[in-house]
């Protein structure tokens, strides 16, 4: 009997969720971050939930929305048979909502009531960051047992109120999901455990660090679903990042279970890890890995192996300082077009392990002028590797380079464009085995795979490359000498040789 009401009301809430939506326009709906969770993977969140005692449970929805996420989470809680007295406390700034969201929890109130469990419930139609911040840094003193949420995920700027009232835990570009996260994550009671579907994008990045740091120090994850596809669940609604489902707790953990699955929640595959192989708290990058199959499993124990990073080479990255339309004026189409023209070199100049330099195909101009407007843009012909900051969509590999060995070119200084990043060292030269070994690790099938588990977008930031971990400095020689000794340009012999050379097969 119990479960046919609630059901009726998971049926409401999400037939009232639909319709809801469909009245809205995209751009309304972006606007506000709303876009509500599809049924069926709002009761997998609610499954997640393993909190049991038979208690007075005090449970928070922020952008609660059509509620469809407590009114799983309640059910779940009922048909375990132990709960005696729920709170629910619910935000929301939709204020159309608000009828919907009296009479949803109206019915929950009867439902609940009808099997002998006490209700209250707290509608506050506010700003959730704006009432909350402050319990970044203060203690907040009536925990939470459970938080479950679909936050709004858009960008806001710097001046905004939320973004200034959460300053702490902001890197370049606050995004309001990442606030619901901090503050909820100091808002939980000791076995409390907080279930939300966010985008993946604060697993890495600089922009996040300070709120990974944060987040990490506050709770622990226990459990990652990642959704590998973006089906027409999350398609409809254009939300066209990468979701996932995390689980956080108070408590210490010890294993992480991560699994993956399309958005039809189909064909799950779970794997657990220890803590430290997905989470690496001596780094200060604070990542989060998440490996999906057993490829990216390997990976990562290779790759949790290795203690070095570029910097431990005396190698450095930065973003090429040439940007074109900026200084127009001095890029050439053809060398006999005035004197003193450099190479000037784009990302479409560089394939893997190949500098293709002057290309035909190319309308853009391919030489810079050398004068004092340009002098600080330019720099000296030296060894480099020269590495695209931005792959093609579809594009297998994300990371996309090519060594460039100063004796090839006659000249002493050339230009590199804004949308390549260059590897270079601050006070030696690089050495040809440096660049050679480096660009074939950097373009090997290992390194993209490896690249792909922290990095959800097309874009390879240098603070990215910064954080990557590399063999021994001697591998890495070894693997230089190969291909500059044999002249190795081939892919595929240039990963089995890279891959015999770091035991992955
Ligand atoms: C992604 S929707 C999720 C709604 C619902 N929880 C679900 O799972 O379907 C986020 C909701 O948060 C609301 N919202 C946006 N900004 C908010 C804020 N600052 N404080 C509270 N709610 C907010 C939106 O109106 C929207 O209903």
């Amino acid at each position: 009997m119990s479960n046919i009401v609630e059901e009726d009301l998971v049926v409401v809430s999400n037939t009232f969720g639909e319709i809801y939506s469909k009245a809205k326009s995209q751009k309304e709906k972006r606007e506000i971050g709303q876009f509500f969770t599809p049924q069926h993977i709002a009761e997998y969140m609610a499954k997640l939930s393993t909190f049991s005692e038979s208690k007075k449970m005090r449970i928070l929805d922020p952008g609660c929305g059509n509620l469809i996420l407590s009114v799983n989470l309640i059910q779940t809680l009922v048909v375990k048979g132990k709960v005696s007295y729920i709170e629910l406390d619910l935000y929301e700034t939709d204020l159309k909502l608000e009828e919907n969201i009296q009479s949803m929890v109206t019915a929950m109130r009867e439902f609940l009531e009808s099997l002998g469990i006490g209700f209250k419930c707290n509608i506050i139609l506010k700003d959730f960051v704006l009432e909350n911040a402050k319990y970044i840094n203060s203690d907040f003193l009536n925990k939470y047992d459970i938080i479950i949420s679909n936050p709004p995920y858009f960008k806001l700027p710097k001046d905004d109120p939320k973004s200034i009232a959460t300053q702490q835990i902001n890197g370049g570009f606050p995004n309001i999901y990442s606030m619901f996260l901090a503050i909820c994550s100091n808002m939980l009671n000791q076995k409390g455990e907080m279930i939300f579907i966010v985008p993946r994008s604060f697993t890495s990045g600089l922009y996040f660090k300070k709120f990974r740091k944060y987040f990490l120090s506050h709770v622990n994850i226990k459990s990652i679903h990642l959704f590998q596809n973006r089906n027409d669940t999350f398609k409809k609604d254009q939300v066209l990042q990468e979701l996932l489902i995390l689980k956080a707790v108070n408590k210490p953990v010890d294993q992480v279970y991560i699994s993956s699955s399309s958005t039809l929640l189909d064909d799950i595959s779970v794997k657990s890890y220890g803590y430290k192989e997905i989470y690496d708290i001596a780094d200060d990058n604070s990542y989060i890995f998440i490996p999906t199959n057993i490829t990216e499993d390997k990976i990562l124990r290779i790759v949790s192996s290795w203690k070095n990073k570029l910097e431990d080479f005396g190698i450095t990255i930065s973003t090429g300082p040439v940007v074109d339309f900026r200084t127009k004026e001095n890029i050439f189409k053809s060398s006999n077009d005035v004197e003193n023209l450099k190479p000037y070199f784009r990302l479409n100049n560089v394939t893997q392990m190949k500098l293709e330099w002057p290309l035909n195909s190319l309308v853009k101009g391919q030489y810079i002028h050398g004068n004092n407007s340009t002098k600080s843009i330019l720099r000296a012909n030296e060894n480099y590797i020269f590495l695209r900051r931005q792959s093609a969509k579809g594009d297998s590999n994300r990371l996309i380079c090519s060594p460039y060995y100063k004796d090839d070119y006659q000249i002493d200084f050339i230009g590199i464009d804004n949308k390549l990043n260059y590897l270079y060292s601050k006070n030696r030269s690089l050495t040809a085995e440096e660049i050679f070994g480096l660009s074939a690790l950097l373009n090997s099938a290992f390194m993209n795979s490896y690249f792909q588990i922290f990095n959800g977008n097309i874009n390879v930031s240098a603070s990215e490359i910064k954080e990557l971990k590399f063999p021994s400095y001697d591998v890495l020689i070894d693997i230089g000498k190969k291909i500059s000794k044999d002249k190795l340009t081939d892919i595929s012999i240039i990963n089995a040789y890279i891959n015999e050379k770091i035991n992955y097969e």
